[in-house]
């Protein structure tokens, strides 16, 4: 959930330490901390809230070192505060620990350390650790060989990294169930779990894998598996550019990707529509096509954004590629013993790829047999390399943590898919065209879309002192409805709800007056005169209306408040334009509001925790 920083090497690592807790800041914050160690002396310096207030009190201190971590925080033990803030040291405080992650059985490991005589100054799960290892190093091991035993004895998840005054010339990293990569450079050598954070200094990286420790050193790394066996690691060439994940000249990192997304979209379809045979390529699911095709049920696991997008994947696969399909929330799959078939396929989408409730679901679908695949933003994030096959929506970094391009991009690449199946089933050529065309089209018409932004917020500033927000679809437009509430409730806390539009006259419609805005994405297709009825129920009892409708309607203008038009397209495609104006209605709000809208409260871009 946190960030993690390490480096070792001839700079003086505390402006490389800084720089790069500000970049894994969208991954989680609530404090942050550095520990150095200079001329054989540590030291360690941690403050709540941002890494900016950090900086402040670093600078004031003129440090310098050439080993040193850095750590954000986001608590799950503990408040944020100072002293829960890691680094954690042991009581000589000549021995650093970073941690990301839960460990379930601190409290058994904390019992046990205490009648060794070891005491505690934090809340945190997370403090265990440097004890825990110092214990090892009392008994006469090295720091490697400690923080492996000390491992051994740890029941939960973890992306650790260690220093130690007495092996001045080392950092120990760990990883289990939370990503840590190697980064390696020209005489340094860094340690992280993001490689944004490490992108400004090197673009060779190693990817950790469960259970594996790594000890660096300036000039080489060694990898060992918790049980103590040496492995060769790979080390890739990382593609993306430091301007990738800068905010572009916008105001937030929100706006920058709602507006790229005529482009992240292009990214996502790029060299995957065959045009003259009306169907998709994708390098990715070659090897399983057959068995995906001949799959005798879909199932979809998400959380959150994208678990909206599995309900639009839903509707696509079943109208044409004929599947029974079902989309779960991952948190709820993986515990209630899901039947689950080798016939069938469980695709898991996800932005970070590191979602922790997604993770496990993936793992609970595998060890019951199922073709897994994925479908994920982040190049070699857990959920991309857990997945027997998969696709990757090539959307570019998402900082924003209210998702919105990842969620377009999601919907390419799962009309792809559907495309794919439904070519190999009973798709017609002439159908199989037709789509391919659309998907072509798109991204032409998320440029018009993003035209009317400045309509958008003159309409926030309407709304935006509402107290709550009903946002009703019907088909493929319900799953918008329920995006389009959950992006302004992240980022204006705005309490917002999405309905079927039809199930409005089941409860709903109680909550109408005119302190009531309603949201009605309402484009014509077959369900059109049915939400035109709805509308009107809305406006019987003085709702305030806002209908997201194709620019060839002209009668709704007269039933609603405001409009806002989208091209026509075809209606397994819709989504992926109706949503557009409800990422920058919900943004416009929430500026308009004054709230920061790249890093809600209570929110972390990549929830690695249950
Ligand atoms: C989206 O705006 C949210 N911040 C959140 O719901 C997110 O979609 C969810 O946590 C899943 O994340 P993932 O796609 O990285 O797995
Ligand atoms: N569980 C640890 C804590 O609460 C680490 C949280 C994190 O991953 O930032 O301090």
């Amino acid at each position: 959930m946190c960030g993690i920083i390490g480096y070792i090497g001839e700079k003086n690592c505390v402006p490389i330490l800084l720089n790069g807790l500000k970049r894994l800041e969208y991954r989680g914050y609530d404090s942050a901390g550095l520990a150095l160690i200079n001329n054989g002396t540590a030291s360690v310096i941690k403050n709540k809230g941002k890494v900016s207030l950090l900086q402040e009190k670093v600078d004031s201190l003129n440090l310098s070192a050439k080993l040193g971590i850095g750590h954000t925080r986001w608590a799950t033990h503990g408040v944020p505060n100072e002293i829960n803030a890691h680094p954690h040291h042991n009581h000589k405080k000549n021995l650093f620990v970073i941690h990301n992650g839960i460990i379930e059985n601190y409290q058994t490991l904390r019992e046990g350390l205490r009648q060794m005589g070891y005491s505690f100054l934090s809340e945190t799960d997370s403090e265990v650790l440097p004890h825990l290892i110092d214990s090892f190093l009392q008994k006469g091991f090295d720091l490697f060989k400690a923080v492996r035993l000390a491992l051994s004895e740890v029941e939960g998840t973890y992306g650790i990294a260690v220093i130690y005054e007495g092996e001045p010339n080392k950092i120990v990293a760990a990883r289990k169930g939370s990503p840590l990569i190697v980064g390696v450079g020209e005489n340094e050598n860094f340690v992280a779990s993001d490689v944004s954070a490490i992108l400004a200094h090197t673009k060779q990286v190693a990817y950790l894998e469960d259970g594996e420790l790594v000890e660096i050193y300036k000039d080489k790394f060694i990898t060992k598996t918790i049980s103590d066996t040496e492995i060769a690691k790979e080390v890739h060439e990382i593609s993306m550019t430091l301007d990738q994940i800068d905010k572009g000249g916008y105001p937030h990192f929100m706006l920058k990707e709602i507006m790229e997304q005529p482009d992240s979209v292009t990214n996502s379809l790029r060299g995957r529509i065959l045009f003259k045979k009306g169907t998709a390529k994708l390098g990715g699911l070659e090897s399983v096509t057959e068995q995906l095709t001949n799959s005798k049920r879909i199932i979809i696991s998400a959380c959150g954004t994208s678990w909206h997008s599995g309900l639009v994947g839903e509707y696509m696969l079943e109208q044409f590629a004929r599947i029974p399909t079902e989309v779960e929330y991952a948190s709820e799959f993986r515990y209630r013993n899901p039947i689950i078939t080798p016939e069938d396929t469980v695709f898991f989408i996800s932005q970070s790829g590191e979602t922790a409730d997604t993770l496990a679901a993936l793992r609970e679908a595998k060890i019951r047999g199922a073709l897994v695949l994925g479908i994920c933003n982040v190049v070699g994030s857990s959920i991309a390399r857990g997945s027997m096959a998969g696709v990757y929506i090539h959307a570019g970094p998402e900082i924003g943590v209210a998702s919105t391009k990842a969620f377009t991009s999601q919907l390419i690449v799962l009309a792809l898919i559907t495309l794919l199946i439904a070519r190999k089933k009973h798709l017609s050529l002439i159908d199989g065209k037709s789509i391919a065309e659309e998907l072509k089209n798109i991204p032409q018409k998320i440029e018009e879309i993003l035209k009317l932004n400045s309509h958008i917020e003159m309409i926030a500033e309407q709304f935006k002192d509402a107290k709550n927000f009903l946002y009703l679809g019907r088909g493929y437009n319900f799953p918008v409805a329920l995006e389009g509430a959950l992006k302004l409730k992240e980022i204006s806390y705005i309490h917002a709800e999405g309905y079927p539009a039809a199930e409005m006259k089941h409860g709903p419609i109680a909550l109408i007056d005119e302190n009531m805005p309603v949201v009605f994405i309402a484009p014509k297709d077959s369900t059109y005169e049915k939400i035109v009825s709805n509308i009107e129920e809305i406006k019987a009892r003085k709702g305030r209306i806002i209908a997201i409708a194709s620019q060839s309607d002209n009668e709704i203008d007269k039933l609603v408040d405001y409009t806002i038009k989208v091209p026509d397209t075809i209606r397994m495609l819709m989504p992926i334009l109706t949503v557009i104006p409800l990422q920058l209605l919900a943004y416009h709000i929430a500026v308009k509001k004054g709230l920061n809208v790249d890093q809600p409260r209570n929110l972390a871009k990549s929830v690695t925790v249950e």
